[in-house]
């Protein structure tokens, strides 16, 4: 045990996006993952991640995390809705910094001093942390340069996303099995998906400018990954416009990374758009393109990474004074 690390703790641990957590805590070179919580009794961490095989993370029920509460500062929980709403006032209370990775209380006022850990933009992180939704993030990566640029219609805001079947999480539903889902794709919760408010809240709370979104979203037959095209409205867009609003936002933020479309864009389109360019990482990528009066935006990450745990731990990691990187990539603790 390294006295320089933090001690931390997950609750939900046997979820998709706890275990991401747990995986990235390991190797967090200022963290020490003392201990997790799991509801099931004969489950161990090394079953679903065989990198936990021989370091001996004890593994404990619900019914002891009063007896284990001084064990650690920090408590990620992974957990739905319902369990944040009643883990996260007890861990408040009980001092420690608290990391919810579900929307219990990211529209509400609730929790006094409550933070919403969009990363980069919020640079004001308190003991509380609201970890934002994955299609949110995706969409407010995309969106608030060009908002506060003022270069898009706020009003005229159209939204195509789809994710990969973990978004949905681990429970076994029916329509998540993969004979259901392997040659199916399709829209649900059309313009009502729940980060609807979610992004129009924090758009502008990020750029002051109150703007309405539409969003269908849609299921994809495949692991991890959200793709989200954005349909946008301006007046006199240009490259160079574009180009300067995401580099405001991003020069200094290492998991960004944007291409213009107006050249080679059968190339970008194949090495820089998929999917497999961003899951299991933490990065964010968009690409831009403009036709008349519209830009089109391409942004795409990883719902278990930038869009749930890799995100957490940039938020771990602004809050404790490291580098943003630390965990997220080698050597980004030095
Ligand atoms: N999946 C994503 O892409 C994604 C992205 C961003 C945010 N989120 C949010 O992050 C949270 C976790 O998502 P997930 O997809 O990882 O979920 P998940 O795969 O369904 O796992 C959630 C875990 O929470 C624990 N849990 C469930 N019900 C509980 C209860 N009543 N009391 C205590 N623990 C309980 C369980 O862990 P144990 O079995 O170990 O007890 C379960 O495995 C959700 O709020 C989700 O909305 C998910």
């Amino acid at each position: 045990m390294n006295n320089s690390r933090v001690n931390v703790a997950i609750l939900g641990t046997q979820g998709y996006s706890g275990l991401v957590l747990a995986n990235l805590l390991i190797n967090h070179p200022f963290a020490n993952l003392v201990l997790v919580f799991s509801r099931d009794p004969q489950w161990n961490l090394a079953e679903d991640l065989p990198l936990a095989e021989n370091l001996n993370i004890p593994h404990y029920t619900l019914d002891v995390v009063d007896e284990t509460i001084s064990l650690f500062d920090v408590i990620f929980l992974a957990t739905p809705i319902e369990a944040s709403s009643q883990w996260v006032p007890y861990f408040i209370k009980q001092g420690k910094v608290v990391i919810d990775l579900s929307g219990a209380y990211r529209l509400s006022s609730e929790i006094p001093d409550a933070s919403y850990g969009l990363s980069p933009f919020n640079t004001q992180l308190g003991k509380f942390i609201s970890n934002p939704g994955c299609y949110a993030t995706c969409a407010l990566m995309a969106l608030l340069p060009l908002l506060k640029h003022k270069l898009i219609d706020p009003n005229d805001i159209i939204i195509d996303a789809k994710s990969g079947v973990t978004g949905a999480g681990r429970q076994g539903k029916k329509e998540l099995l993969f004979g259901e889902m392997v040659g199916n794709f399709y829209p649900y919760k059309i313009s009502q998906h729940q980060h609807i408010p979610e992004i129009e809240k924090y758009l502008q709370v990020f750029s002051e400018c109150q703007a309405t979104v539409d969003m269908v979203t849609h299921l994809l037959p495949v692991k991890q990954g959200i793709s989200m095209t954005l349909y946008l409205k301006s007046d006199n867009p240009t490259y160079e416009g574009i180009e300067q609003a995401f580099s405001d936002a991003y020069q200094d933020y290492p998991f960004v990374k944007t291409k213009s479309l107006e050249k080679n864009q059968n190339t970008i389109e194949k090495t820089f758009m998929g999917l497999n360019k961003i899951v299991a990482t933490p990065y964010t990528h968009i690409a831009y393109k403009i036709v008349k009066q519209r830009i089109y935006l391409v942004a795409t990450l990883d719902n278990l990474y930038k869009g749930a745990a890799s995100q957490a731990i940039e938020n771990f990691n602004q809050l404790y004074q490291l580098p943003l990187t630390a965990g997220l990539i080698p050597g980004g603790g030095a």
